[in-house]
């Protein structure tokens, strides 16, 4: 694929973050509390969410600029009716792009033969807490950990893995949790990240206080099954990775508050109504939805999404201050993770 795309700081576009819902059925504390996104909460209207149609053929001129990975996002993904057809589209489009979707797994049981048999490589599961008293408190719906494990078994079994399981690790909240995540997770084939807590969004109340810093969650899990670092699987991959010396498998952790990695940032997001975000901590997109819809040709779509990319200088993670913590920002569930 040709694409010369780069942005200010010399980074191409790598991968693309499409967010088809911004509805969940969580509300985790970090990313939907209860106290703003509850019964009054406006979600969008069915007719601002890009189709299929309007995805596919976005993605299409991303692929055009060198687009190598698409992952789904929300909101919750899977609520999205009839994602596997739109995920079936992407992958007879693009065959040698690397599809995979991140879901808090509770519909997954339900739908991992569907995604497999529609082309879908891979899924990432978020799972917070193994133990149920401390996963109901941060989904904050009640939701049961053992069908999320249970979601993880089917979809290994329907051949969606190596699975990827995200714990968002917050301080006084779940981090005790930390070594049991690992420990349950050894073995299996499958790959535990633990993601410290962000300051995205506006409405998550983010201290600097709550962030359990990646070299500490390496540490205690080090001390009961001992780690040694590994290459990255490819330039800008965001999590660092870890295995067990034991050969019991690996861990990563994504740092993006106390080792940022924006200098090989290469993500291009998709908001639910069609804005392109050039960084998840953006506090605007630009609109690509009016183009789509106001009949823009291919090419000027094309030439829009370049000359945003060409103008990109985020690095967010790289100049956060409590200040910039408490800014307005986007919320991830309107853009993915
Ligand atoms: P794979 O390597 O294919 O598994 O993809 P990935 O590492 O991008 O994994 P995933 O999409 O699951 O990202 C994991 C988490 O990292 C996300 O849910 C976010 O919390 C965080 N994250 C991903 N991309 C960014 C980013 O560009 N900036 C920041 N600050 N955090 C990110
Ligand atoms: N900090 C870190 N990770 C977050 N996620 C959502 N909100 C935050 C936050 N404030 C993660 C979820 C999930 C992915 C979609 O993003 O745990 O794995
Ligand atoms: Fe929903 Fe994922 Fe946000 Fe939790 S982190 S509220 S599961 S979108
Ligand atoms: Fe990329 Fe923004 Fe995250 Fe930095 S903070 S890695 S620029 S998305």
């Amino acid at each position: 694929v040709p694409g010369k795309l780069a942005d200010t700081l010399a980074r191409p576009l790598h991968d693309l973050r499409i967010s088809v819902t911004d509805r969940c059925n969580f509300r985790c504390v970090y990313c939907m509390p209860k106290e703003v996104f509850d019964a009054d909460y406006e979600f969008l209207p069915q007719e601002e969410l890009l189709s299929f149609e309007e995805i596919v053929r976005l993605a299409r001129i991303f692929r055009g600029h060198g687009m190598q990975k698409i992952r789904l996002t929300g909101g919750e993904p899977l609520l999205r009716h009839g994602i596997e057809k739109l995920v079936a589209m992407l992958s007879r489009e693009f065959p040698d792009v690397d599809l995979t979707l991140t879901t808090n797994g509770s519909a997954l049981k339900a739908k991992a033969a569907a995604l497999k048999a529609a082309g879908l490589k891979r899924v990432t599961v978020s799972l917070d807490s193994l133990d149920e008293a401390t996963f109901r408190k941060m989904n904050d719906v009640d939701f049961p950990a053992a069908r999320v494990l249970e979601a993880i078994e089917v979809a290994d079994a329907a051949g969606l893995a190596p699975i990827k399981v995200n714990m968002v690790v917050k301080r006084g909240v779940n981090d005790h949790e930390i070594v049991a995540m690992a420990r349950r997770f050894r073995g299996t084939g499958h790959v535990v990240r633990f993601i410290e807590f962000m300051d995205v969004g506006s409405t998550n109340g983010w201290r600097m206080d709550d962030v359990i810093p990646s070299s500490e969650v390496i540490r205690r899990i080090h001390a009961e099954f001992p780690l040694e670092p590994v290459d990255a699987n490819y330039s800008g991959e965001v999590a660092e990775r870890w295995r067990y010396k034991d050969g019991q498998g690996e861990v990563g952790v994504i740092s993006s508050v106390t080792e940022a990695f924006c200098s090989t940032c290469t993500r291009a997001r998709l908001s639910t109504d069609g804005a392109l975000y050039t960084c998840l901590f953006a506090q605007k997109g630009f609109d690509l939805k009016t183009l789509l819809r106001g009949g823009a040709s291919d090419a000027a779509i094309s030439e829009a999404i370049a000359a945003v990319w060409q103008r990109r200088e985020d690095r967010y993670s790289q100049i956060r201050t409590e200040a910039t913590a408490k800014a307005r920002k986007v919320e991830m569930s309107f853009i993915g993770g």
